[in-house]
């Protein structure tokens, strides 16, 4: 199975997956902080990510993808939607993007507070 890796300030989480299970399915196995505040259904781009590595294995991006890829912040070619990205045969590394990250942690108050207690939420980097 292919093992898609999560990258943040926060930390790295990895899981391995079966192929066809979405980054998003992907991020919730791994305990990764990746923001979904439409639930999946390509109405936000909270859970932005770019893909490092395996980007070209992965699910082609659809027409509605890209257009509300469109409307996010700091879009880059390795740009995709969590949510609608599948991933095919290879390993996957994706950065969570800090549009992402910061939708997470508004999605889980008590992590953020935690987070700014320890002094590592806002990021420095
Ligand atoms: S969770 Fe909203 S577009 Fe992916």
């Amino acid at each position: 199975m292919p093992t898609v890796r999560f990258v943040s300030p926060l930390g790295e989480s990895v899981a391995q997956v079966p192929t066809g299970t979405s980054l998003l399915e992907a991020a919730e196995r791994a305990g990764a902080p990746v923001g979904h505040s439409c639930g999946g259904a390509c109405g936000c781009s909270t859970c932005h990510l770019w893909v490092r590595t395996g980007h070209s294995s992965l699910s082609e991006p659809s027409d509605a993808e890209l257009d509300r890829l469109d409307s996010a912040f700091d879009v880059r070619p390795a740009s995709r939607l969590a949510c609608q990205a599948l991933v095919g045969g290879s390993d996957v590394e994706a950065w969570i993007t800090g549009e992402s990250l910061g939708a997470f942690l508004d999605e889980h108050p008590e992590l953020r507070r935690q987070l700014e207690a320890e002094g590592r939420w806002p990021p420095t980097q």
